[in-house]
């Protein structure tokens, strides 16, 4: 469904290459979390896959189709984007912000109502509630929420997800990636999403892919990463959620100790 071959990116004036020779197959209905530390290279290969950044070298499949060959504009369409910093439109209300790729393309006013109705069901905020409200009337977690449903409006098969829980507390984000992951299934999506957590990463993806410095270390199943992983990076990095656990457990006794 999605193919990176060889791909590479160099910035303008760089002294090495941001991302360097990446092959990664994402499979139809897949959910990928691309996961490694700051600066890796992960958004910039995301946004090489919309376009909004070109490849230095290589090529993106999109469902056996060469991304270069597509409009940019029409390719960015069909697919659905959530970042960290949600991005709405502080002076258009929660419902106009969810509809606005459909104006663009210029769907009937009654079915936007429709699709605007389905998607405040699809990520659970009631509509009557929220609808005429302003983004800074919302809390991180309803914003990224109305984000969410922005991105998916237009129904597109792939979304491009880069750190979308980031900046949300700690329940606010377990709660909104057990949502997104059943969204996910029941539509049928093809995602990757971008993270540096390690717990997140293992409880949502079908698949991960390890990038460090510019380059695809490892990839395969949560439980391929913890069995074999490649190198002592890898290792130290799959054993972070496991690590914390123990030290929490730990710090429980000690505070429990008489
Ligand atoms: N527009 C840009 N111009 C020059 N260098 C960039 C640009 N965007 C990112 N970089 C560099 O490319 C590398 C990878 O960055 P990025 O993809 O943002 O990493 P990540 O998302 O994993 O934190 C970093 O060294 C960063 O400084
Ligand atoms: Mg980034």
């Amino acid at each position: 469904m999605i193919e990176l071959q060889h791909l590479t990116k160099r910035f303008a004036g760089a002294e090495r290459d941001a991302v360097r020779d990446l092959n990664l197959h994402v499979n139809e209905g897949e959910l990928l979390v691309l996961i490694g530390e700051s600066g890796c290279g992960k958004t910039t290969t995301l946004n090489m896959i919309n376009r909004l950044t070109e490849p230095t070298a290589g090529s993106i499949l999109i469902g056996n189709e060469d991304a270069h060959a597509k409009d940019p504009v029409e390719l960015r369409r069909s697919m659905g984007f959530v970042f960290q910093a949600v991005g709405l439109f502080p002076h258009l209300t929660v419902e106009e912000n969810i509809a606005i790729t459909p104006r663009l393309l210029k769907w009937p006013a009654d079915k936007i109502t429709a699709r605007v109705e389905q998607l405040f069901d699809l990520v659970r905020l009631d509509a009557a509630t929220y609808r005429a409200r302003l983004p800074r009337e919302l809390s991180g977690g309803q914003r990224q929420r109305v984000g969410l449903a922005r991105a998916l409006a237009a129904r597109p098969r792939i979304m491009l997800m880069d750190e979308p829980f980031g900046a949300l507390d700690p329940l606010t984000r377990d709660d909104l990636s057990a949502d997104y992951r059943a969204i996910h299934d029941r539509l049928g999506l093809t995602t990757i999403l971008v993270t540096h957590d390690m717990t997140e990463a293992f409880l949502l993806a079908d698949r991960v892919a390890v990038m460090r410095d510019g380059e695809l270390v490892q990839q395969g199943t949560p439980h391929q990463l913890l069995a074999e992983p490649a190198d002592a990076f890898v290792r130290t990095l799959v054993e972070t959620p496991r690590r914390r656990a123990k030290a929490l457990a730990r710090a429980m006794e000690t505070d429990s100790a008489p």
